[in-house]
C-alpha cells in the first residue's frame, strides 16, 4: 500500500526536499495535502505535479488566488489555521512538520493528536511544547520521527538498543560562518553574511539561527525531549565539516556516530521509509577526500545563545517558550535590518530576564505565552532604537 503523505510547510527548504524524494518513488507514495504560508504559486505547482486532494495557504487573504490557480485540477484549495489542522489530522497517515517557527505549533499537535507518524522538522513547535507532545504522542499512539539531522543521526545510532544504556548524546555544531570571526566582525555582520551557511542550504530563520549557534541551543532542548535526557547529559562540540551528523555514547564507553553528506535528504528520506530505508540521490562521502574530522569546544563568550539555550532548558518549558518567541521576533527584526547580529542574543537574554514564564499546562497557554513574549520583545527592540 502507498504511504499518504502531507506536507506542512512545503514551498519551505525541507518541505521541498521531501517533495523531491517523493515525486522519485510514486509507487511508494501519494501526496494528500500540501500546505504553505504564502507562496500560492509553489504550492499549486506543487499540488498539480503530484496530484495533491488538498492544498491549504495559512494566509486567508491569498485563498481566492490559490482556489483560481487549482480549478479543474481536482485538488481542493482551503485557507487560514482550520485548514492547516485539516491537512495535518486528515486522510495522511504519514505527516511531515516543516512549518518554520512556533506557527508550526497547531498543526503539528493536530497530527500527533490524531495518531499519525509525524516526522518533526518544526524545531520550535518541540521546544516550545515539548512535553505536551510526547504525552500527547503517548496518548495518541502517534510515531514522532525526528528529522533535525542531529536528531535524525541520534535516533539511527539508538536503533536497537536499550535507553538505559545510553550514558551520553553528542550534538555536533558546523559552528556557522562566523566560526574563525571577531565579536567586532560579528557585530557588523549583514543579513547576507549570516544567512550563506557553509554546509547546509536551508531558510533563511534557521540559517541566521546556526550562525548565532542558537540553533544548536534549539536543538538541545530538542533532544532533552526526544530522547529524554537532562541537559548534562547532552553535550555539544563544534564540528566545521558537518560530516558527522551525532552521536551517542553508551554505557560501555562505546561512541556510534551517524556521517554522511549535508543533504536533507538524508535524514528526511530515513523517516519516510522507517523502518525501512529508501534510495537517495544525495552524494556519497569519500573519507579519503574528507581527510580528516575536525572537533572543538563551542565558545560561549561569542555565541552566548547556546549558554541562554540552556539556561532555559534548566529554568523549565516556559523559559524555552520565551527563549524561542524572543529569538524569532529577534531573528525576524535582524533580517529586516532593524538591529545588529549581536543584538539577537542579548534580545534574548533581556526577554528572559523580564517575563516571567511559568510551566504551559495546555497548547492554548504555550500560545498565549509565545505571544506575550513576541509583544514584549517587539517593545524591547523598539525602545532600544536609537
Ligand atoms: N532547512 C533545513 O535544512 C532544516 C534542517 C533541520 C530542521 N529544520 C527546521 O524545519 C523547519 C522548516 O525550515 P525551513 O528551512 O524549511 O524553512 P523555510 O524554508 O523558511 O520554509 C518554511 C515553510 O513554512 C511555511 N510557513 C512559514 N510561516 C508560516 C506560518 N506562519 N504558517 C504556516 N506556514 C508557514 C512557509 O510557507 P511560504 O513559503 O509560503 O512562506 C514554508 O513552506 C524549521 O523549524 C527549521 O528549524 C530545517
Amino acid at each position: 500500500m502507498k504511504r499518504r503523505i502531507a506536507i506542512l510547510g512545503a514551498t519551505g527548504s525541507v518541505g521541498r526536499s521531501t517533495l523531491d524524494l517523493v515525486e522519485r518513488s510514486p509507487a511508494r507514495f501519494e501526496v494528500v495535502a500540501l500546505t504553505a504560508r504564502g507562496n500560492v504559486e509553489g504550492l499549486a505547482d506543487a499540488a498539480m505535479r503530484t496530484g495533491a486532494k488538498l492544498a491549504v495557504i495559512a494566509d486567508e487573504a491569498r485563498y481566492d488566488e490559490l482556489r483560481d490557480r487549482l480549478e479543474g485540477s481536482g485538488c481542493r484549495a482551503a485557507a487560514g489555521a482550520e485548514g492547516l489542522v485539516e491537512a495535518a489530522s486528515g486522510d495522511a497517515d504519514w505527516v511531515m512538520a516543516a512549518i518554520v517557527g512556533c506557527a508550526g505549533l497547531v498543526p503539528t499537535m493536530a497530527a500527533i493528536e490524531a495518531g499519525k507518524t509525524v516526522a518533526l522538522a518544526n524545531k520550535e513547535a518541540l521546544v516550545t511544547a515539548g512535553a505536551l507532545m510526547m504525552d500527547a504522542a503517548a496518548r495518541s499512539g502517534a510515531t514522532l520521527l525526528p528529522v533535525d539531522s542531529e536528531h535524525n543521526a541520534i535516533f539511527q545510532c539508538l536503533a536497537g538498543s536499550r535507553r538505559e544504556d545510553v550514558s551520553r548524546l553528542v550534538l555536533t555544531a558546523s559552528g556557522g560562518p562566523f566560526l574563525g570571526s571577531s565579536l567586532e566582525q560579528m557585530s557588523e555582520a549583514t543579513p547576507d553574511q549570516a544567512v550563506a551557511h557553509p554546509r547546509w542550504s536551508m531558510g533563511a530563520k534557521i540559517s541566521v539561527d546556526s550562525a548565532t549557534l542558537m540553533n544548536k541551543g534549539l536543538e538541545l532542548i530538542e533532544a532533552h525531549h526526544l530522547f529524554a535526557l537532562p541537559s548534562e547529559r547532552i553535550d555539544v562540540v563544534v564540528h566545521p565539516q558537518s560530516v558527522v551528523h551525532s552521536l551517542v555514547e553508551f554505557v560501555d564507553g562505546s561512541m556510534l556516530a551517524q556521517l554522511g553528506s549535508a543533504d536533507m535528504r538524508i535524514p528526511i528520506a530515513y523517516t519516510l521509509a522507517w523502518p525501512e530505508r529508501m534510495a537517495t540521490p544525495s552524494q556519497r562521502l569519500s573519507l579519503t577526500e574528507i581527510g580528516r574530522l575536525d572537533f572543538e569546544a563551542p565558545d560561549l563568550e561569542r555565541f552566548p545563545a547556546l549558554r541562554l539555550a540552556r539556561e532555559a532548558l534548566e529554568r523549565g518549558e516556559g523559559a524555552a517558550i520565551v527563549l524561542n518567541g524572543a529569538n524569532e521576533i529577534a531573528v525576524q527584526a535582524f533580517l529586516e535590518g532593524r538591529i545588529g547580529f549581536c543584538d539577537i542574543s542579548r534580545t534574548v537574554e533581556r526577554a528572559l530576564g523580564e517575563i516571567d514564564a511559568s510551566r504551559p499546562r495546555s497548547v492554548e497557554e504555550v500560545v498565549a505565552l509565545d505571544g506575550e513574549t513576541r509583544d514584549r520583545t517587539s517593545a524591547l527592540i523598539a525602545e532600544s532604537r536609537p
